[in-house]
């Protein structure tokens, strides 16, 4: 897989959130629990989860010109990220408010400002980079435009490109001819073939219509329920997932799709991976905060070499 570079373009946001017993319902005020701020966004979650666990990572984004957006610059090259191509924009840095329930389910709502900025001349700008990457990961909390000119670069250079198709939106044809892996949730995949995957049967149908599409390799991710490897012509594999207490879900399927893309450059097989990133996201899981519950790489080492030992996979 070439250099085994990881490029990430994606979101960077400041999540503020509010602990509470219960999320509430609409017109209704909650009395919550503690409150947290802390770095997230997708795209800056899944390069720092990438980061963490041990990647060669780039990430590019969009932030204001304001103090959050130099404090996530700042934090992001602490973590060790290449952030020279860091954009900065206008628009305010992207802010997402979040509450967190007793059983640890988010509900997030992202005021996008800078990150809604990123344009298809900002990725031009950034190709030769791209390039070089062995992976490109992307998410969909920037506009589509920039987001589809990146999948065309990269796989016209033969870059592997995944995609975590969040938030949820009707893709075009191109993107799907663009990207070799997508990681929809249970919502996402709903969205994105018509079809709730209840069951292998569905889930199974769900994956057939990606493939139909162009998309050689899929996983479904379903949180506490494991998630499913669908390679064209291979059929499925079903992982579990770790049995663990969740305090918090946010973030989670952003250390999978990091730690995924740690495992995949340096070759390990799509199966193998995703027993990786079903790791690195159970351990994300057990704190709070979206960046802050990254693991490291010896962590998750440990509960892999555990996992395999009782040869679930
Ligand atoms: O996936 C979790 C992330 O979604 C949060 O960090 C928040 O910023 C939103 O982008």
């Amino acid at each position: 897989m070439g250099s085994g570079k990881i490029m990430v373009i994606g979101s960077s946001n400041t999540d503020m959130t509010v602990v509470t017993r219960r999320h509430p319902a609409p017109g209704e005020t909650v009395l919550g629990g503690h409150f947290r701020m802390g770095a997230g966004g997708k795209g800056a979650n899944q390069a720092v989860a990438a980061k963490r666990l041990g990647g060669d990572v780039s990430f590019i984004c969009k932030v204001g010109s304001d103090l959050f957006g130099d404090n996530s610059v700042e934090h992001y090259r602490q973590e060790g990220l290449d952030v020279s191509d860091v954009i900065r924009s206008s628009e305010a840095s992207g802010i997402a408010l979040i509450t967190v329930d007793e059983s640890g389910e988010n509900s997030i709502v992202v005021a996008s400002g800078a990150n809604a900025d990123m344009t298809v001349a900002d990725i031009e700008a950034v190709g030769d980079k791209i390039r070089e990457a062995s992976i490109l990961l992307l998410q969909l909390e920037i506009p589509l435009p920039a987001v589809i000119r990146a999948a065309e670069i990269a796989h016209d250079s033969g870059v592997y490109v995944v995609l975590n198709p969040a938030p949820a939106c009707d893709l075009p044809a191109g993107l799907y001819d663009c990207t070799s892996l997508i990681i929809p949730n249970y919502s996402e995949m709903k969205l994105l073939t018509g079809i709730e995957p209840s069951d292998e049967t569905s889930a199974a149908q769900a994956c057939n219509i990606l493939h139909s599409k162009g998309v050689g390799d899929i996983i479904l991710t379903a949180g506490a329920h494991g998630c499913i490897v669908s390679q064209e012509g291979k059929g499925l594999v079903r992982m579990p997932a770790m049995q663990v207490k969740a305090v918090d879900t946010t973030g989670a399927g952003d250390t999978f799709c990091g730690a995924l893309c740690v495992a995949l450059a340096e070759r390990r097989t799509l199966v193998e991976a995703a027993g990786f990133a079903t790791c690195a996201s159970a351990l994300s899981v057990q704190k709070y905060g979206a960046q802050a519950s990254v693991p490291y790489r010896s962590e998750v080492e440990r509960i892999y070499a555990a996992r395999h030992d009782g040869s679930e996979f």
